[in-house]
């Protein structure tokens, strides 16, 4: 009897000292080994990344766990607490705003964490050991070749339109593009319809950040469909007759091309309009298929999500990830490895798209 009762008790004990361990490894399943930031949900590329890294991470032995941002820097801030406090031991994040991540990224060195920069990179801070990316600058210098390539003549009117400039990608965007434009406004082919500061700086094929941020700042769309469309608009109510016919517009993105093109389309003095983007949303995709959006710079998210994890399993291994550069963030040279991109029009986006299995062809009309 009393040894029974004794052997209950002992029972009991290793129930309870169970039940401890269970919580410190938070057992409950609350552990997190890499967690995952992306800026908003409101833009079908971000939505496309956490799809990509579902897949990737479907058989993985990593837990990981993808919160968004919502566009808003203090979101931002608490999703990287909130991982933090699941014990993650990896950060992979994209930032809303490049410049006000490097407060939450600090937060997660100050724990020990490692971080990687995914996509854009986060600027003015020491708490970055990683940065995988696309090349940036190729994507708009694939944008501004392919104005030139399908531009004819000279006098050709030219809308410049950016990106975000709380996005560093942004700068490198447009420095792409100009790299290969700015020869091509000197030489009359083109001639700038819409922002006064390009116009200023037309003679100079390498521009500082500042006189980036200056065209910037007249041209932005801050990555917003609509304010795109305010910006479109008012451009054109703005030029005269000799600024519209055959017209040829830098649009940063999927998503603002859809846009800005479409306010093109409405007005009866442009006869006709070749349109850049990037990131080959499905939308866009099919706008290439109806010919109302002319090209998208494919960059295939799948390599950048295994990129991404490749090295936050190298550095949860303890061995050190591989890379091919560095970027400066304006505080130290960080480590990145870089992917090509695809430029893709209406010639082969079956080939690129759909037979690469991107994209099912059943989610498109009318391609041949
Ligand atoms: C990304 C693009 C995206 C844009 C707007 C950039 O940093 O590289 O792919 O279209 O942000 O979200």
């Amino acid at each position: 009897m009393k040894k029974g009762f004794k052997g209950l008790t002992y029972l009991l004990f290793a129930i309870m000292v169970m039940l401890v361990l269970a919580a410190c490894s938070g057992g409950s399943g609350s552990s997190v080994s890499v967690g995952i930031v992306l800026p908003t949900k409101d833009e079908p590329r971000w939505v496309q990344d956490e799809q990509r890294f579902k897949d990737a991470l479907a058989d993985s032995e990593y837990t990981t766990e993808i919160l968004f941002s919502q566009g808003s820097s203090a979101k931002e801030k608490e999703n990287v607490e909130t991982l933090i406090s699941k014990g993650i031991e990896v950060l992979i994040i994209a930032p809303q705003d490049g410049a006000a991540a490097g407060a939450a990224v600090e937060a997660a060195k100050e724990e020990g964490i490692a971080v990687i920069a995914y996509d854009r990179l986060i600027t003015g801070t020491d708490a970055i050991d990683y940065y995988v990316t696309f090349d940036s600058i190729a994507v708009g210098a694939a944008q501004g070749q392919y104005l030139i390539d399908n531009a004819e003549g000279t006098n050709n009117p030219l809308y410049l339109y950016a990106g975000a400039a709380s996005d560093n990608n942004a700068f490198l965007f447009f420095e792409g593009a100009w790299s290969v434009l700015q020869p091509k406004i000197a030489d009359g082919t083109f001639v700038i319809a819409n922002s006064s500061e390009a116009e200023a700086l037309k003679d100079k094929a390498e521009l500082t950040r500042e006189e980036l941020g200056q065209i910037l700042g007249q041209v932005t769309t801050n990555w917003d469909p609509a304010e795109a469309t305010n910006k479109a608009e008012t451009h054109l109510t703005a030029v005269g007759a000799d600024m519209k016919g055959d017209v040829s517009i830098l649009a940063p993105n999927d998503g603002t091309a859809r846009t800005i093109a479409d306010v093109f389309a409405s007005d009866p003095a442009v006869s006709s309009y070749v349109i850049t983007g990037q990131d080959a949303e499905k939308a866009s995709a099919q706008y290439i298929i109806d010919g109302k959006q002319s090209m998208t710079v494919f960059k295939d998210v799948r390599t950048l999500v295994n990129d991404a994890m490749g090295m936050a399993v190298d550095i949860l291994d303890g061995s050190t990830p591989e890379t091919t550069g560095t970027y400066n963030n304006g505080n130290i040279d960080v480590k990145a490895k870089q992917t090509d991109v695809i430029v893709v029009d209406k010639n082969n986006i079956k080939a690129e798209l759909i037979d690469s299995g991107y994209y099912e062809a059943s989610e498109f009309t009318g391609l041949e």
